[in-house]
């Protein structure tokens, strides 16, 4: 197993630290800057279906559902195609209304989950098209789908899922491109800036990834914590769902994920001086709501951890601690800003003796209901 794990103590840190490798992989032979192209043998053989869908429905579960939550954003964005993302095991029992010429993907890195699977069974009996966005290769799901796209993160070992996430995200950014492009609701100059963008991704998450030291020192300040808030606008929303599931999954802490402007509806009367909020806090068109948020915390004396850019001023004023990310385009931050939200949440659940691998309670992939 110590050999398996690649010279790291635990599959989670190795798995974390794949990242720039496993989306180079996942983005190889479909991404080719020099030639501004993108090759999805999946939606190209069924680029029409796309580009006449009136509706997207994205089905999946756990950190599954969390990526779907960012492609919404990103489609609705990129190609105008109204998306709903349900969880799957809502979705299969509530009797949903399903046209034929919907489009159904499914996200799933096991491809065995028993109740996405079921979903796309019962959308597939009634004539939706189903499209896999799954990992493992030959799996269930896979199997199920009409077509798909494969993640190739490699494979997953530890519990709480982090490189399939973020291949996850990449692939469902280059879908988004690809019927954006087709359907002509994307710019050729939008395309091209986008496709630069992503091609720099790895090279940006090995960036994060050496400022480890860094985060593991907030991770020490941090691991006692009773509770944990975090919060983000825009693609950086789902972000923090994810980053509260992740540290929830490792740790043990009570955690909860908003977006930011939620925070007065609720999470704002959890606020003391003991409570870390987490704010996830990249230069885009929300950047002053932020600020103003953070300003809100602060006013409560609640601690707050920002996720800036380098060369942010503000936040850094005003914020206890900050973890860099480098500049990206809004669409792809997600890729960039859960990075550090994955090594805090592995040094916290270090730092408190828990087995990160195989958190209590939980499996890798959830066959039964
Ligand atoms: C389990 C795992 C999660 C995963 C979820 C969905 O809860 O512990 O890490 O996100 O299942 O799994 P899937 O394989 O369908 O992505």
């Amino acid at each position: 197993a110590q050999i398996e794990k690649g010279g790291f103590d635990h599959f989670m840190l190795k798995e974390i630290f794949d990242q720039p490798a496993s989306l180079t992989d996942c983005l190889r032979g479909r991404l080719d800057v020099a030639t501004l192209s993108l090759t999805l043998a999946g939606v190209d053989q069924h680029l029409s279906v796309f580009t006449q869908a009136k509706r997207i429905i994205i089905v999946a579960c756990g950190t599954s559902w969390h990526a779907g939550l960012i492609a919404e954003y990103m489609i609705e964005t990129i190609c105008r195609i109204p998306v709903e993302v349900e969880y799957a095991s809502e979705f299969r029992y509530r009797n949903p209304i399903i046209h034929s010429g919907d489009v159904i993907i499914a996200i799933s890195q096991s491809g065995e989950t028993a109740d996405t699977l079921v979903a796309i069974e019962r959308a597939k009996e009634q004539g939706a098209f189903i499209f896999g966005v799954v990992n493992a290769v030959g799996s269930s799901i896979a199997r199920l789908s009409h077509a798909g796209a494969y993640t190739h993160a490699g494979p997953e070992i530890g519990v709480a899922s982090t490189k399939a996430f973020t291949a996850q995200l990449a692939v469902l950014a280059m879908m988004a491109l690809k019927i954006g492009k087709a359907k002509q609701t994307l710019t050729d100059a939008d395309y091209k800036h986008y496709l630069v963008e992503l091609s720099q991704i790895p090279e940006k998450v090995q960036v994060i990834l050496s400022s480890h030291e860094l985060i593991k020192e907030v991770a020490q300040v941090y691991a006692e914590a009773n509770n944990f808030l975090f919060l983000g606008r825009g693609y950086n929303f789902p972000v923090a769902l994810e980053a509260a599931l992740k540290l929830k999954e490792v740790s043990y802490i009570p955690c909860s994920g908003y977006p930011s402007g939620e925070v007065k509806h609720g999470p704002i009367a959890l606020v003391d001086e003991t409570l870390p909020t987490l704010f996830i806090a990249t230069k885009d068109k929300y950047y002053d709501k932020i600020v103003s948020n953070i300003q809100e915390i602060k006013a409560r004396k609640g601690k707050v951890i920002a996720i800036i850019n380098p060369d942010d001023t503000a936040i850094r004023g005003v914020s206890d601690h900050v973890m860099e990310v480098p500049e990206t385009d809004e669409l792809l931050a997600p890729l960039l800003t859960v990075i550090p939200t994955q090594l805090m949440s592995y040094y916290i659940g270090v730092l408190r003796g828990l087995d990160v691998d195989k958190p209590r309670n939980l499996a890798k992939s959830v066959t039964v209901e």
